[in-house]
């Protein structure tokens, strides 16, 4: 049996599921490009069929991504299937993973069929699959909580040329123990079940997603873990990528299997997820929270200086916590700052953008002494070194804010090519000034949330990250700006969310 792990990210299809999450497709292929240097073999870029932006998402990752698997998902139908060959006709590699619920609970209520019509459908959607790709991965959906007699459909799909059977455990219901004896009685139980590769696909409502996959591949052989960056997804999430792929490096001595993946890039792509879709790390998360690597007590502290592996079993440098550099300040020259951009690994697509994103950090370093890593790749994020050309955009502002007295705002925005000076007062200065874009936008949205962040943590110094979520017309989109001054980060985030609530065409459905 192979010692080779796959590790299949889907961050962008079933991370993305996840309420709020959703992703242009402009941030779903940044996201991309950093799982590939993350060296994912998968990834899963979306499911082709569900939307136009889903389908324009899965074609320009298939486009641009060389060295991983690009994916998309696809119901058990000819439509479905189609439409994902299609979108990925550009790949290097490509893979369709095609679904169907195998559950006496879903087949009944939810698809209305009968397992034999269950079943037959699964077999014609991978024959028809595999005419038009080689790899073809098909999921029961719930496969977790279908009968045994399923036994039968999985053979049928493998004979059908499916090469990886996955078998979710769709609402996080699993045990590991009994997770892991299913797998392996199911590859015992299915005759050609050595023609496929077995895959793990747990969810963590019960906080056991990773344990859930541990135990697939450890009693049930699985080869492949589907996982998510910080464990995003629906409801309590997914198995998360960086838990699961630290637990078999750390634990080699037990798994004795290899992860391709560069652990070094785990932290910018933890970061990235999180900045893009405005949900947050919590700080006591494992591998990627803030607190992961800090040793606060006294004893810790002194055996740590004494010999690091008293109390460290994973050294943070090599998940890519650097400790903050000041990589650059105000005197660095156009080069220094493109070679730190390299060795970050963040890719600009033209000279413009290089330009546009050095303008704005000798902006900051005029405003801030000392810049850091962190501070470079929220730089970069800011929508204003894109060329995607912004509908409004921040000119100035100006707050006023006093005890006693009621905060207002003076902010001046274009709106297109027109400029628009509005005064607004407001509960605080950041109410003020959003109120002051406001009445001069109108555009009704529903704000679901404001959160701000230090980008880098210890000191009032730090520039702020605000995300701002939106919602309006039954879209929910996210919008982040990062400034040392919060008031003016705040209106960033809401004008990028007002940007995206703008352009229709950008916006990547979740799956429906
Ligand atoms: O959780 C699930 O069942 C899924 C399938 C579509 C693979 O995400
Ligand atoms: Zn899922």
């Amino acid at each position: 049996m192979s010692d080779k792990l796959i590790i299949f990210d889907t961050t962008l299809r079933d991370g993305e599921q996840s309420p709020g999450a959703s992703m242009t497709r402009d941030e779903k292929l940044r996201i991309a490009r950093q799982l590939e240097r993350l060296r994912v073999d998968v990834i899963e870029a979306g499911f082709a069929a569900s939307s136009n932006g889903d389908f324009e998402a899965v074609k320009t990752i298939a486009d641009h991504i060389k060295d991983s698997t690009v994916c998309s998902l696809a119901r058990a139908n000819d439509r479905d299937i189609s439409r994902a060959a299609e979108a990925l006709a550009g790949a290097n590699r490509a893979r369709i993973h095609t679904f169907i619920a195998t559950s006496p609970l879903h087949m009944e209520k939810k698809l209305r069929m009968s397992p034999d019509q269950v079943f037959e459908q699964a077999k014609l959607a991978v024959r028809f699959a595999r005419n038009l790709c080689g790899d073809i991965e098909f999921s029961p959906e719930d496969g977790y909580r279908s009968e045994p007699d399923f036994c039968a459909g999985c053979e049928a799909v493998i004979a059908e040329g499916a090469t990886t059977i996955n078998i979710p455990d769709t609402v996080g219901y699993a045990i590991p123990e009994l997770y892991g004896e299913f797998i392996r009685n199911l590859r015992e139980r299915v005759p050609n079940s050595d023609k496929a590769i077995w895959s793990v696909h747990c969810h963590n409502d019960l906080g056991m997603a990773v344990a859930n996959s541990l135990a697939g591949v450890k009693i049930g052989g699985a080869r492949q873990i589907e996982c998510t960056i910080n464990g995003l997804g629906e409801r309590a999430g997914n198995c998360a990528l960086e838990e699961v792929v630290m637990a078999i490096r750390t634990r080699r001595d037990h798994f004795g299997l290899e992860v391709g993946i560069d652990t070094t890039q785990i932290m910018p792509a933890s970061r990235m997820v999180s900045q893009t879709t405005g949900f947050v790390v919590q700080p006591n998360k494992a591998v990627v929270g803030a607190n992961a690597f800090a040793h606060a007590s006294g004893i810790h502290q002194d055996g740590v200086l004494k010999a690091r592996d008293t109390y460290e079993i994973m050294r943070a440098e090599d998940v890519g916590w650097a400790a903050n550099k000041i990589v650059l300040g105000k005197l660095s020259g156009r080069n220094a700052f493109k070679q730190r951009l390299q060795e970050l690994g963040i890719e600009l697509e033209s000279e413009g953008e290089i330009n546009a994103a050095f303008t704005r950090f000798k902006d900051l370093a005029d405003r801030k002494s000392e810049i850091f890593d962190e501070d470079i790749i929220a730089l970069v994020s800011d929508e204003s070194v894109t060329a995607v050309k912004e509908h409004f955009r921040l000119i100035s502002l100006a707050q006023r804010s006093e005890t006693g007295e009621r905060p207002q705002a003076s902010v001046t925005l274009a709106i297109g090519d027109a400029e628009h000076s509005v005064h607004s007062e407001g509960n605080g200065p950041v109410d003020a000034s959003l109120r002051a874009i406001e009445s001069v936008v109108q555009s009704g949205a529903e704000m679901l949330l404001y959160s701000v962040n230090a980008i880098t943590s210890g000191s009032t110094e730090s520039q702020g990250e605000v995300t701002v979520r939106l919602q309006h017309g039954g879209r929910v989109v996210n919008g982040v700006g990062a400034d040392p001054d919060i008031v003016v980060a705040s209106a960033k985030a809401y004008l990028s969310a007002l940007n995206k609530l703008h352009s229709n065409t950008e916006r990547v459905a979740a799956q429906g």
